[in-house]
């Protein structure tokens, strides 16, 4: 069937597919900003810097040894400061610089050509200090911007994780967006691949984070796609809904 030859194609697809065909980068193109603007300046919350984050302090061995899927929480609310680790652990900018014009940051994930072509959405159901509702994460300012409130998220969060009810529970729930072009920038069709090798960069730091904190956290992929782009105001075509994951107090 044409649709597993594509998928087989964009899996083998490496830099020698791309060599007769010109990038946008090569093509001088603007290169995208690094993150989404922020649309609302007055709903800006500050978050603990990183500096002032508490080590937990947990042996790192014990950290990985540890780690599981957790799917069991109390809907207890865990700390302002314990969401801005799990931000910083995921997305978090340690420099940014000027590389022939073009700005790059280096974050505490890996990413192929340092592009970091997601953005990361909160939806807060029990965090000290935050409403209820669908935040973003600002990973340059190190802030959370509030978006917008939605009916009965609890039940809209389940409804978008194909009624994996364990989800109900959570303390936030993280959802992380592509925005595709800022990898087809540089890597043009072979950005699938890439975003999606990223990805998983980004959730296993999610799931070591949150073990060190003692949290609980579980990767979702069985997602309703459209629900969940719907959820966050994302239009699906420059951006959309790649990964989700769940946190909770055990
Ligand atoms: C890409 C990916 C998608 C996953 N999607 C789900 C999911 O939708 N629901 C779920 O309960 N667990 C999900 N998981 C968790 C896996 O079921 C879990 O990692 C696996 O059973 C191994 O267990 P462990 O993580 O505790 O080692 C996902 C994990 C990954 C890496």
């Amino acid at each position: 069937m044409k649709i597993y030859e594509d998928q087989r194609f964009f899996l083998n697809c490496d830099l020698n597919s791309m060599q007769n065909f010109q990038t946008d980068q090569q093509k001088k193109l603007p290169q995208p900003p690094l993150e989404k603007p922020i649309t609302n300046p007055d709903k800006l919350i500050d978050l603990p810097v990183p500096e002032d984050l508490v080590n937990p302090g947990k042996d790192f061995f014990d950290i990985i040894n540890q780690r599981r899927s957790r799917r069991k929480y109390t809907a207890e609310a865990i700390d302002l400061e314990h969401l801005s680790f799990l931000l910083w652990c995921t997305q978090g900018v340690k420099k940014i610089f000027d590389r022939t014009g073009n700005k790059i940051s280096l974050r505490t994930v890996p990413s192929a050509g340092a592009r970091h072509a997601f953005e990361t959405y909160l939806a807060v159901l029990h965090v000290e200090g935050l409403e209820q509702g669908i935040y973003r994460y600002c990973p340059l300012e190190h802030q959370l911007e509030f978006l917008h409130t939605a009916d009965d998220l609890p039940q809209k969060i389940v409804d978008a994780c194909m009624e994996q009810d364990f989800v109900r529970d959570s303390s936030v729930v993280f959802f992380w967006t592509a925005i595709p072009y800022r990898c087809e920038w540089r890597y043009a069709f072979m950005a699938a691949k890439l975003i999606l090798l990223d990805a998983g960069h980004v959730c296993q730091n999610l799931y070591l984070s949150a073990e060190a904190l003692s949290l609980g956290a579980c990767g979702i992929a069985a997602y309703a796609q459209v629900k969940s782009n719907e959820l966050l105001k994302v239009d699906g075509e420059n951006e959309m809904v790649v990964y989700i994951a769940s946190v909770g107090k055990l």
